[in-house]
């Protein structure tokens, strides 16, 4: 990362895994299988491997953290660059990387909003969970944009409405000096057009698919007639993602 100095939250954001200590790191470095959200995450990885073409493609993981997309993606055979701002958690990427001998994925401590790197022309840029912590998602995208071959496509999936709102966040803010900003797929939208990007796609959020359909409380369920009703409803609610006016999905975003 370059020498220059890093505003006081960009600094914060540099600082959180060292500030989190040795289990917080942990927990990370064993995500997606040590969160609750263990499901969401599942979700948006298949999304992912989903809407990507298969393997061999190179992808860049903004704000990839310890790395576990990143690696989940080297592990299928892809070529992955991850970018953090946090040396700490870039070390622990490195470290994992190694221990699974995957050689095709690499990582380098960099602000994703001042990212540079000669020879780069990826086919994928990512943004999980990440670019609501940007101070200039325009920034971000432009750089992701300059990363990418013409044609190729960034895909961002943020966490859903009112992320910025929920009581982790506020205590993270409040705690660490991080960003935790709203980044819906409007606000992305708008940034990506600014940074160059011709053309776009909202998706449903993946873990809605799961979460309508796939659910715990069909155990409480006494009739078969009442299951069958619960998965229409559940069917139902999936269809009414693809009504306009979202504000939360995964956004692709074509160079
Ligand atoms: C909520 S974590 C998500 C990490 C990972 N993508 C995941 O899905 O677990 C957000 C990540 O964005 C990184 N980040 C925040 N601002 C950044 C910046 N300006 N440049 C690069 N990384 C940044 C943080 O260090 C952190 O690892």
């Amino acid at each position: 990362m370059s020498a220059m100095a890093l505003s006081k939250s960009k600094q914060a954001e540099s600082d959180y895994y060292a500030k989190l200590g040795e289990g917080g790191l942990e927990h990370s470095a064993r995500k997606p299988y040590s969160d609750d959200n263990c499901a969401q995450y599942h979700a948006n990885l298949a999304a992912l491997f989903g809407v990507i073409e298969p393997p061999p493609q190179r992808i860049v993981d903004f704000g990839c953290g310890t790395g576990w997309l990143s690696l989940c993606l080297a592990q299928r055979g892809y070529q992955v660059m991850g970018v953090d701002i946090s040396r700490d958690a870039i070390l622990c990427a490195q470290k994992e990387a190694a221990k699974r001998g995957l050689d095709n994925a690499r990582f380098v401590t960099a602000d994703y909003e001042d990212f540079s790197e000669d020879g780069i022309s990826s086919d994928y840029a990512v943004f999980h969970d990440a670019l609501h912590h940007a101070e200039s998602e325009t920034q971000a995208l432009s750089c992701a944009y300059r990363t990418l071959r013409i044609g190729g496509a960034a895909i961002v999936i943020e966490p859903g409405r009112g992320h910025h709102l929920a009581e982790s966040s506020k205590r993270a803010v409040e705690t660490f000096g991080v960003h935790e900003r709203e980044m819906h797929p409007s606000r992305v939208v708008a940034a990506a057009k600014r940074s160059g990007f011709r053309r776009h796609l909202v998706l449903p959020f993946p873990f809605h698919h799961n979460r309508f359909i796939y659910r715990r409380t069909y155990k409480g369920t006494m009739s078969s007639g009442e299951l069958r009703r619960r998965c229409l409803l559940g069917a139902l609610r999936v269809i009414r993602q693809f009504l306009p006016n979202r504000r939360e999905g995964m956004v692709v975003l074509w160079k």
